[in-house]
Order: C-alpha cells, then sequence, then structure tokens
C-alpha cells in the first residue's frame, strides 16, 4: 500500500514537472532602434501587444540609434538564454560576429523592417520588410505627374547608412532621372525625425528659396518638419511646394487632410504577428522565405479623408 501511495505521488510530480517545462512562456528578445518617428513607435506597439496576446516573456531593448546599443542587447538576450531573437537594424553593416554569437547559441535571429548585408544568410532566419527601393520609385512617379515632368526637388535623407535611407534614395533617382527638366537640387540626411527635418529644410530655403518646387522626405516625421519650415519661411507646404514622403502614419493623413502634403507611400510597421510567427516556426523546424515582403500602397491627398478612418497606425 505503501509502495502504491508513493507511485501516485512520483506520478503527480513528474506529470506536475512537465506540465511546468512545456508550458513555460517563450522568451524572446526585440532590440528596437529608438522612437525617432511615429513609425517607428507604431512598430514597438505592435510588437509589445502582439507578445502580450500571445503570452510571450518579451525582453525589450530601445538602442537609443545606435548600433552598439544593439550589439549590447543582442549579447545580454544570449546570455538570459532567449528562445529568439527580433531585430531591427539600425543600420545595414557590422552584425556577423554578434549574429554569429547568436547562430552559436542556436539562437533563431528574425529581421524586421530593415535589411542588412552578410556573407552568411543562414545567420537570419528570415527579414519581414517593405521594399524600400519600391517605395522610392513610386514616390518618384507621383511626382513626376504631379509636376509635369519639370522642376526642382530638395531630398530629406534618413539616417545614413539605414536601409530605408539608401534604398529610397536609389529607387527616387532611377525614376527622376528619366526626365531631364527634374533635378535633385539638394539632399541631405535629416535622420528620420522631424526636428532635423525642419532644420535642414530651412537651410534648404536658405540656399535656393523660391527655386524649390518640391520636397521628398525619405518619412513623414521629416516630411512634417519640413512643412513647419515651409510655413515659417512664408509659403504654402503643399500649393508653393509640393510635399511627398514615405510611411503612411497618421500625422501625414492629417496634414493631407489639411492640404499641405501631397502625398504619402505606405510602409507597414504593424510587424508583431508575423514576427512572432516566424520565431516559432524556426523553433518547429520550419524553413521560411528570406524576404516575407509587405505590400504598400500610395495615398494621394484626395483620397485622405475617406481613407483616414480606416488606418491602423
Ligand atoms: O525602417 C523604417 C523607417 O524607419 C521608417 O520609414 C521611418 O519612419 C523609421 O524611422
Amino acid at each position: 500500500m505503501k509502495t502504491k501511495k508513493l507511485l501516485v505521488l512520483c506520478l503527480i510530480l513528474i506529470v506536475a514537472f512537465s506540465v511546468s517545462i512545456f508550458s513555460k512562456p517563450l522568451k524572446i528578445g526585440f532590440s528596437q532602434i529608438g522612437a525617432e518617428s511615429a513609425w517607428r513607435t507604431a512598430e514597438t506597439e505592435s510588437m509589445k501587444a502582439t507578445a502580450e496576446e500571445l503570452g510571450v516573456d518579451l525582453k525589450f531593448s530601445d538602442a537609443q540609434g545606435k548600433q552598439e546599443n544593439q550589439i549590447k542587447a543582442i549579447r545580454s538576450f544570449i546570455a538570459q538564454k532567449v528562445d529568439g531573437i527580433i531585430l531591427a537594424p539600425v543600420v545595414e553593416t557590422g552584425w556577423e560576429p554578434v549574429l554569429r554569437e547568436a547562430k552559436r547559441a542556436k539562437i533563431p535571429v528574425v529581421l524586421v523592417d530593415r535589411g542588412i548585408k552578410v556573407s552568411d544568410p543562414s545567420l537570419y532566419v528570415t527579414l519581414i520588410a517593405s521594399d524600400f527601393v519600391f517605395e522610392g520609385e513610386e514616390a518618384g512617379k507621383w511626382l513626376v505627374k504631379k509636376m509635369n515632368k519639370k522642376g526642382n526637388i530638395v531630398e530629406l535623407q534618413g539616417t545614413p547608412g539605414a536601409a530605408p535611407a539608401i534604398d529610397r534614395k536609389k529607387g527616387f533617382a532611377s525614376i527622376i532621372k528619366k526626365y531631364p527638366n527634374m533635378k535633385i537640387i539638394k539632399s541631405q540626411t535629416g535622420n528620420f525625425n522631424r526636428a532635423d527635418g525642419k532644420q535642414v529644410m530651412e537651410a534648404f530655403l536658405k540656399a535656393e528659396g523660391k527655386k524649390i518646387n518640391a520636397v521628398y522626405a525619405h518619412n513623414d516625421d521629416m516630411a512634417l518638419g519640413a512643412i513647419q519650415a515651409i510655413e515659417e519661411a512664408g509659403m504654402k507646404p503643399g500649393k508653393d511646394i509640393i510635399v511627398v514622403s514615405i510611411d503612411g502614419v497618421k500625422g501625414a493623413f492629417e496634414a493631407m487632410v489639411d492640404g499641405k502634403l501631397n502625398c504619402t507611400v505606405e510602409c507597414n510597421p504593424l510587424l508583431g504577428p508575423l514576427a512572432f510567427q516566424a520565431i516559432k516556426d524556426a523553433l518547429a523546424g520550419k524553413k521560411l522565405k528570406k524576404w516575407i515582403k509587405q505590400n504598400d500602397e500610395v495615398f494621394p491627398m484626395e483620397v485622405a479623408e475617406d481613407v483616414m478612418p480606416s488606418r491602423k497606425y
């Protein structure tokens, strides 16, 4: 009788132990670039909300725009023995050593929103992101029509070395160069934030004044800063100077409804559900596409009022 009781007790303990092991929440590290734009904040919220919904133990790290902070965060995730890492890389290069450390620790890494350049593609599972070259091309095509194939453009670039800054510049330039009467007369970084966008636009206006017919900003935040600078210079953004940008955040739609921004090309930041699914798939041994591409739309100001209520970020 005593042995039987002992056996039952052992069985209960084994079941309890297994349940506790298998129902342990997934521990996932997310290394975010920072909070430079409304787009970035929407991406962070998407990650946090999805983690909560799925019961994931999320280790969140904000790198304040610095790659060295992201590398430190990844090393700390590895030390904490996370099940997976989600990385939004601030720049394209310099990731190989730390990603090799993650690979050695058998921790899958999923890239979100920006791509990287590595010689060994097995260092990450997949990239979940928009096509930034396409976005730049779409902004260019829209502007060609709007400007009737002629005029002077100033460009506000994203952060130097970042995939969206490189690719959006490339895509846009590839369209504009086909039209000899369209010229990019100034191009400088505004670091993807509103304050720098405003400051650089002020300098452009000082140098080129009334010669400027249009602004192409690599994101909405810089465009909103430029709009402020144009107004402060006594001109009407959206009329005296055409403004086109990328992201499709709420603030851009409001500016379009007010007639100050002419067009935004969408870039989807709501990547949480896809990112966590990719980690789960990788842990289950599934092979994923190297690039899970997001499809984006062009929104000119004429449709802004109708579309705004359905926007999610
Ligand atoms: O990588 C995506 C870009 O980064 C967004 O366009 C921009 O707003 C952000 O800061």
